[in-house]
């Protein structure tokens, strides 16, 4: 049997997860895990472009993150995961990948202007944040990973690093005999349910619209009470549209079948209310949630075994890396 392909990702620990990462992060990472060599990490330092303020938060939701992927069934025995900061080598693979890394790639990738005119408050016209695509880069060239699960947003990231990956085994390929040190990643594109906030926008901590996994039972069937739904059914007796509203959405990931074709047929001749579909929903996610909050917990209330597992993926993380940056020593001639 050939050996798996590796995955590499990471999340930015910058809050709690919320029901959107759920569905376009978790789900996918649990299918990954079966058919490849995964390693999650928690990108930490990728926080602190944003957050070198208030870099509380990122300390703070390092743990609530990883009890979360636990919970989720993220498996320590499967996957490697660990914390970008507990690997140096992803500090110095992105000093060296830099030397050659002109800046002009830097400045025409989109989320680097488009973000610093989204996040606001923030002085952002900084070094690091520039460098954010590049630490991104250090992050899967270190493990010569050779897929990337992303989402749309993150495609030119990993455009860029294949762009550096070339660049780079272009100028030292002489010193290796010609051979290729870097391994050029790919992106796997993960398919994402649409999942809006109650508030019909795209589901974000900056909107603040976020259903988080974390939500005790009476915070989700609030905010999910406040949700509008088909804007255009505005009495009871009218005719809803399932298609446009995000009641339905979450039905669609979270209720069986039967329920499915009952709602989307009772919302149609109006049969059934928004309230009492909000209402149903609602308590379906709450049981859905009862267990993954459980298992959080459990590993909230008890840090130590956290940061072992961080400790032994780190380990394993570790060795990979020191032999990646190894070979790129000796190509650029440093120690
Ligand atoms: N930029 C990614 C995001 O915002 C987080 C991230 C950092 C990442 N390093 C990575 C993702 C390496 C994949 C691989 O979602």
């Amino acid at each position: 049997m050939s050996p798996k392909e590796r995955v590499v990702s990471g999340v930015r620990p910058t809050g709690p997860l919320h029901l959107g990462h759920y569905h376009g992060i978790l789900t996918n990472w649990l299918k990954l895990q079966a058919d490849y060599d995964c390693f999650f990490f928690v990108a930490d330092w990728h926080g602190l472009t944003t957050e070198y303020e208030k870099p509380d938060v990122i300390a703070d939701s390092t743990h609530e993150i990883v009890a979360d992927w636990l919970a989720a069934g993220i498996d320590p025995k499967k996957s490697t995961i660990f914390r970008q900061s507990d690997i140096k080598e992803h500090a110095e693979l992105y000093l060296l990948l830099g030397m050659l890394t002109p800046l002009g790639w830097l400045e025409r990738v989109p989320s680097y202007k488009e973000l610093q005119q989204t996040l606001t408050g923030r002085e952002l016209s900084t070094h690091g944040f520039l460098g954010y695509p590049l630490l991104q880069t250090a992050d899967v060239v270190l493990y010569d990973a050779h897929r990337v699960p992303v989402g749309n947003d993150q495609v030119p990231h990993i455009e860029l690093s294949r762009e550096i990956v070339r660049r780079f085994n272009h100028i030292y390929r002489k010193a290796t005999g010609g051979k290729d040190l870097l391994t050029e990643p790919q992106p796997l594109m993960t398919e994402s349910p649409k999942l809006l906030g109650p508030d019909r926008q795209k589901m974000s901590k900056s909107y603040n619209n976020c259903l988080y996994l974390s939500d005790p039972p009476d915070t989700i069937r609030k905010k999910v009470m406040s949700a509008v739904t088909d804007p255009a059914r505005k009495r009871r007796e009218d005719p809803g549209d399932p298609d446009v509203c995000l009641i339905y959405d979450y039905h669609k990931l979270h209720s069986d079948t039967a329920t499915c074709q009952r709602v989307e047929k009772e919302c149609r001749t109006a049969k059934i209310g928004c309230v009492e579909d909000k209402k149903m929903i609602a308590e379906t996610l709450v049981e859905f949630l009862k267990p993954l909050q459980e298992k959080r917990q459990g590993y909230l209330n008890d840090p130590d075994q956290l940061e072992q597992i961080l400790a032994a993926g780190a380990e394993k993380a570790r060795g990979i890396a020191r032999q990646t940056i190894t070979r790129i020593r000796k190509a650029m001639k440093v120690h």
